[in-house]
């Protein structure tokens, strides 16, 4: 299958999607999310795929966000619509057994660091940018950047990002936890590859367990908070929490019995 926008090749298993639009900083419009999809579903259906990487065409972007000139007449219907497919493209990339993972070499902002997010992990380039600039927009992000940044790095640094729309530099991605690895810009790819290596020799269905169960932590059929209500419940009615208020009260160590 050829692309327009993408550039996209098989070489031992794995896959390589190249979005391919440099003069605009690979921006998301609405061809890339079509094709995109496209290929995403190759790499669920064709069996010889056994993982794949997402990178930038250039070496100034891996995707500077949502084609902003795609959202001047926009009605609000329009926009949650929008909204709706990147973010199932998206999670089709987080649910994919095969692992996807974002070789990010140079901005990745807005949707560029949604879809980075979406991938299993993130390698970058020391070259790399990350953040979420809709508020300067006058917008949020809509294709799942406040739940998976939020996820990812925690609430305060999540909350900071998106209210001031500050870039973060690869080092500082590295250590909020948003990449795995920072590396030279030429030997991203590479290392990219040699992960992938290593991670295709080992069992697709094991792999693929993995993931899946990885993902269960945040199902989006779960609510946190009414199991952590109900797990509150729970362990009020135990004689380890008898035993725990009366040591308190009695000032001495309690003595659990796990019942
Ligand atoms: N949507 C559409 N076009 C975009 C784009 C986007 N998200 N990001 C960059 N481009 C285009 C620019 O309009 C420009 O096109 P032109 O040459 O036809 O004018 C081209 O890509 C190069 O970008 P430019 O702004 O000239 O590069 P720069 O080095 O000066 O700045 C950025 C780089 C990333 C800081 C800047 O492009 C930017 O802020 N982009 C928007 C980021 C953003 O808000 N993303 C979230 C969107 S919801």
């Amino acid at each position: 299958m050829s692309y327009s926008t993408l550039v996209t090749s098989l070489i031992d298993g794995i896959y390589t999607i190249t979005i391919n639009r440099p003069e605009k900083l690979n921006a998301l419009n609405s061809i890339v999310l079509s094709e995109l999809e496209h290929a995403i579903n190759e790499i669920y259906s064709n069996p010889l795929i056994k993982s794949a990487i997402i990178t930038g065409s250039g070496s100034k972007a891996f995707v500077a966000g949502a084609d902003i000139s795609e959202f001047s007449d926009l009605t609000k219907a329009e926009a949650i619509k929008l909204s709706k497919r990147g973010q199932d493209i998206f999670f089709k990339i987080e649910n994919s057994g095969k692992p996807i993972i974002a070789a990010v070499n140079g901005f990745a902002l807005g949707g560029g660091c949604e879809l980075a997010m979406a991938c299993h992990f993130r390698i970058a380039s020391e070259n790399a940018r990350f953040g979420q600039p809709e508020v300067n927009l006058g917008i949020v992000p809509g294709y799942g950047g406040t739940q998976r940044l939020t996820k990812l790095i925690g609430k305060g640094r999540a909350i900071e990002l998106l209210i001031s729309g500050i870039m973060i530099d690869a080092n500082t991605a590295l250590q909020y936890g948003l990449v795995n690895y920072v590396v030279q810009e030429e030997s991203l790819m590479n290392k990219a590859i040699s992960i992938l290596s290593v991670i295709n020799s080992k069992a697709p269905i094991a792999i693929s367990e993995c993931i899946r169960s990885v993902n269960a932590v945040e199902d989006h059929s779960t609510n946190g908070y009414t199991i952590e209500n109900n797990a509150f419940g729970e362990s009020f009615d135990t004689a380890d929490k008898k035993e725990g208020a009366l040591a308190f009260i009695e000032k001495r160590m309690p003595k659990f019995i796990g019942k």
